[in-house]
């Protein structure tokens, strides 16, 4: 396993690996890493011949310092949980200034519409903050393929239309939500939860599966009042926002349309710790 901490020896390595014609994937972490990103691994390890894992906390991405503060990073135990996996895995661990230069800023995106809704609307600026270093890792990396989590669905189909404005050739590849045994979908920050509050997180995706189950037989509006009032009938979680939108536009519905695609978003507060999920919804009724 190499771990590289700058681009320059990085993009000499990738170089090698394109004269002898070998395909190349990128799997992008802010580190932390579970279960959740180690299938993203395996799937990058049988899709492609070469694969780089991208280690950044990405300061951009962020719009409050302290959750960027407070962010887990334990690069030792990242290293050991990789080299489980693959030793011939490549790490790339920039600090800020090798990735971004000087200026630690993001550019601005018209994602058409994409970066408005949800995670868009409660999280000042963080598409712009993941759209640049996205593109920053896809310039330096020019992987052919990239693997995302489901989990963060939005992020997913904004990454993909920002190749298609960029015109960077690279095949978005998402991979579906990975979850602990109670349900709850992982992420890194289920490390911050106390033991009870994980235990009670599960709530999150057993109401998804209602939603599902209600999709069928009830209109968007009525479980959108369905799943606010259940929320607020427990009292260990807090609802930021609930939403069933179309899967490919993200827009919120009124009404469900037959051949369609439909998913349920949530995003909810267990203590201070803010977790999201989602769930692809049945429309075959
Ligand atoms: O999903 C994440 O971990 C981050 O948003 C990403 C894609 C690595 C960009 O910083």
């Amino acid at each position: 396993m190499q771990v590289f901490r700058e681009k320059q020896p990085l993009i000499q390595a990738i170089q090698k690996i394109k004269s002898d014609e070998k395909s190349l994937g990128l799997v992008p972490t802010m580190g932390a890493l579970h279960e959740g990103h180690l299938s993203l691994l395996k799937t990058a390890l049988k899709e492609t011949d070469q694969v780089v894992v991208s280690i950044f906390v990405n300061p951009t991405q962020f719009d409050n310092a302290e959750d960027l503060e407070k962010y887990p990073r334990n690069l030792e135990k990242d290293l050991e949980l990789l080299k489980k996996i693959s030793e011939d895995i490549w790490i790339f661990s920039p600090n800020a200034h090798e990735l971004y230069g000087d200026k630690v800023l993001s550019q601005n995106f018209d994602f058409e519409g994409l970066e408005l809704v949800m995670e868009g609307a409660f999280r000042n600026g963080h598409f712009n903050g993941v759209g640049t270093v996205v593109k920053h890792l896809f310039e330096i990396i020019t992987p052919d393929k990239a693997f995302f989590g489901e989990k963060d669905y939005q992020q997913l189909q904004i990454i993909r239309k920002l190749t298609e404005k960029t015109g960077l050739p690279v095949e978005i590849v998402g991979c579906p939500i990975l979850r602990e045994n109670s349900g709850l979908a992982r992420s890194s920050r289920n490390e911050r939860l106390s033991t009870q509050s994980r235990e009670k997180a599960a709530f999150i995706y057993e109401t998804l599966q209602d939603v599902n189950r209600l999709f069928g037989i009830e209109s968007a509006d009525y479980i959108t009042t369905w799943v606010e009032n259940k929320f607020k009938g427990n009292p260990y979680l807090k609802l930021e926002y609930f939403e069933i939108a179309d899967s490919e536009t993200l827009k919120k519905i009124n009404t469900k349309e037959k051949g369609k695609q439909y998913r349920a978003f949530v995003a909810a507060y267990a203590d201070d710790i803010r977790l999201i999920d989602n769930i692809a919804l049945d429309n075959s009724f």
